[in-house]
């Protein structure tokens, strides 16, 4: 049996009152919070070995290389690398996916095709558009039902030579459905040479993550939705397509030589390092993924799926509230509605007086949106450190926003 309450006391800010009410914080899929140890790590870092990395013979900067070479590895064991230096430091998904789409240009010529999914988040839909832009190339969409369910048989008809790349989330941030990432990736494989992306921002907080066995070419995801600090992320390449692809950004670090002539680039992961990271917070994932691990995978899994079961049959029984995508299989969050009430931020705003964090709108997800004929949902997501009796004072939140907006 866990102690929630335990884990919960590690989250400082989670003692906090918001409108003189206690937090109840369900926005972990916009970011989650962090707890002490990574606060520590995080101040560690700067009050004891702040220097930069890789450049420096003396000892700080030593010092604060090894420990970001360690967070690297820390990574490297949590989504099941072959390899560390296949692991990149990114400041996020977003900047790991427009690293891949700016990275591929040479390789992608005009009529080649582009497969992404309708439930991606923004940041997997705009980096391609402007690939297709700078190319030729022709963007596709794989179309969804009325569950919020991909409509795979798609792939079978539009994968070919042709496909390039193929990119697609392992969970939808605007609906928490579950996408079969495995069915996807092994059609994918049997009918083109496509490159393979998943957009793990929303699964790396909840699953296990085993980039071998799932056989992906690229894995993303950001630290800070899983206890780490904001602006920190990873981009997985296997060693193969990371080699197969030309820098992102120039600078320091990622070269081999330099000259007005010619420059050669540093082998992974630092040809894609370029400029000093983001070294504290680096560390501080590694931290992150200590404490994750200190709980256990199998308990995220069972106590989060626990916590959107009851989410949903509370949600369920009151009057007039819609849950989309109810019927696909879901992690991590719930996406709703109010009938009758036009704008899910007058929600938001009612709970958020009472304490409670959701996040209202698009989630940056506007085919979804448009796909329902919807201005946004109202969306609570979940972390390891929510409780139940949260979710019972969402629900009593939610019935007072009724009868205020009704
Ligand atoms: N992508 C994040 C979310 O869904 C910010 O809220």
């Amino acid at each position: 049996m866990i102690d929630i309450q335990k884990i919960k006391n590690q989250f400082p800010i989670l003692n906090e009152t918001v409108n003189g009410k206690p937090l109840v914080y369900l926005d972990n899929a916009a970011t989650s919070q962090k707890p002490i140890s990574v606060l520590e790590t995080l101040q560690n870092y700067y009050t004891s070995i702040n220097a930069n990395v890789h450049r420096g013979i003396h000892t700080l900067s030593q010092l604060a290389t090894e420990e970001m070479e360690l967070a690297r590895k820390k990574v490297q064991h949590f989504i099941h690398a072959k390899n560390d230096y296949e692991i990149i430091f990114t400041k996020g998904t977003t900047e790991g996916l427009n690293l891949l789409a700016y990275s591929f240009t040479s390789q992608i010529k005009a009529g080649d095709e582009i497969i992404i999914s309708y439930l991606e988040h923004h940041s997997n839909i705009v980096p391609w558009q402007l690939l297709c832009q700078r190319t030729g190339a022709i963007l596709k969409v794989i179309p969804m039902d009325g569950n919020g369910i991909l409509q795979l048989d798609f792939l079978e008809r539009n994968l070919s030579e042709k496909t390039k790349i193929v990119s697609v989330n392992q969970i939808s941030n605007a609906l928490g459905v579950i996408n079969p990432v495995e069915e996807i990736v092994r059609k994918t494989r049997a009918m083109s040479d496509a490159k393979i992306i998943i957009d793990g921002a929303q699964s790396a907080p909840h699953f296990r993550i085993d980039v071998q066995q799932m056989d992906c070419d690229f894995f993303v995801f950001s630290g800070h939705k899983m206890y780490a600090p904001m602006g920190t992320g990873i981009l997985y390449g296997k060693e193969e397509a990371l080699n197969s692809l030309t820098p992102f950004h120039g600078g320091g670090e990622m070269i081999a030589t330099c000259s007005f002539s010619e420059t050669t680039y540093a082998g992974l992961p630092f040809k894609f390092e370029a400029g000093t990271p983001n070294v504290g917070g680096n560390i501080a994932l590694g931290a992150a993924i200590d404490f994750m691990e200190s709980i256990g995978n199998e308990v995220f899994v069972s106590h989060e799926h626990q916590l959107l079961e009851y989410a949903q049959e509370k949600l369920s029984g009151i009057d007039g509230l819609h849950i989309y995508a109810e019927r696909a299989p879901r992690a991590g969050a719930i996406s709703f509605n109010l009938e009758g009430i036009g704008i899910a931020s007058d929600v938001g705003m009612i709970l958020d007086k009472l304490g409670i964090a959701v996040r209202t709108g698009h989630h940056c997800t506007q085919p979804i949106m448009d796909f329902y004929s919807i201005a946004g949902t109202v969306r609570a997501s979940f972390a390891i450190y929510n409780t139940f009796e949260e979710i019972d004072i969402l629900s009593e939140g939610l019935k007072k926003a009724k009868r205020m907006l009704s």
